[in-house]
């Protein structure tokens, strides 16, 4: 298998850092990036310490297009290419609709939903130019499940879901699979910043680390679109 490289938003921590982390021990030769290019230079060495893969680290601040061509052109000269992207980075505010504040549905809706979009457009050329390649993007199942609070969060993952699927079908003819990823809930710290010892039925970043790995070793020819992943055993609703 000849080595892939990877780009990962928002993997300083959680899920992306756990992706990372898996690619690195495939061997694969991976851009860790997050909004401070010193916590993304820091992680890539942890990670690449196990090898045998390597890693380096871009800051990039996926509301900026700029940052994310910069990423995007960071990793061409680093590696040579692009064959993964990982839209990874996302955050979520929690607040009933009247009393969400503006700055955090705009945070929400500029990091989860435009993220991707600069992110990719600035990446496909380069995936194109490998022959094809793969984007991952980390939607959840808030993508298609609503709950109070989640006004804001709730619309950048479904609004991901549908872009998700209609850069399917506008890349799978380029050799270019596209795939969204929904999990529930992970228990990374999302939200309130630590990960709760107590929440051991929720999922692991590792799981979700896992589904990309498998993903990436289906066939050519095949494309899972979209996966859902959930806790098996949460506790019961009252
Ligand atoms: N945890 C869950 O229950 C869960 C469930 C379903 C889906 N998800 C999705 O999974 C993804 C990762 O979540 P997580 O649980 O791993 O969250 P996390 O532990 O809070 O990590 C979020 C990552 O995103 C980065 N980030 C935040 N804003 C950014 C920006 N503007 N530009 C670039 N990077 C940014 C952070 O890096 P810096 O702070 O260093 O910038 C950090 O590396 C998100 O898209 C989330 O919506 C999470």
């Amino acid at each position: 298998m000849t080595p892939t490289v990877a780009v990962i938003t928002g993997s300083t921590r959680g899920i992306g850092r756990a992706i990372a982390e898996a690619l690195v021990r495939r061997g694969d030769r991976v851009v860790v990036s997050g909004r401070k290019a010193k916590d993304a230079q820091r992680v890539a060495k942890e990670i690449t310490a196990p090898g045998p893969g390597e890693a380096r680290g871009i800051g990039c601040d996926v509301q900026k297009p700029i940052q994310c061509q910069a990423l995007i052109a960071g990793t061409v000269e680093l590696f040579g290419g692009v064959d993964v992207l990982v839209n990874n980075a996302g955050l979520g505010r929690f607040a009933r609709i009247h009393e969400m504040k503006s700055e955090d549905w705009d945070a929400q809706i500029r990091t989860n939903l435009d993220g991707v979009f600069h992110c990719s457009k600035a990446a496909v050329p380069h995936l194109i130019e490998r022959g094809g390649g793969w984007i991952i993007n980390i939607g959840s199942l808030a993508g298609r499940n609503a709950f109070s609070g989640g006004a804001a969060y709730n619309a950048s993952k479904w609004g991901l879901l549908g872009m998700s699927e209609a850069m399917m079908l506008d890349l799978r003819q380029e050799g270019i699979r596209v795939t969204c990823v929904m999990p529930g809930s992970v228990n990374t710290g999302f939200g309130s910043g630590v990960p709760d010892p107590s929440d051991g039925w929720k999922l692991t970043a590792e799981d979700i680390a896992q589904v990309v790995v498998d993903l990436l070793a289906f066939p050519p020819r095949a494309l899972p679109s979209k996966i859902e992943i959930r806790p098996s055993r949460p506790p019961q609703k009252e």
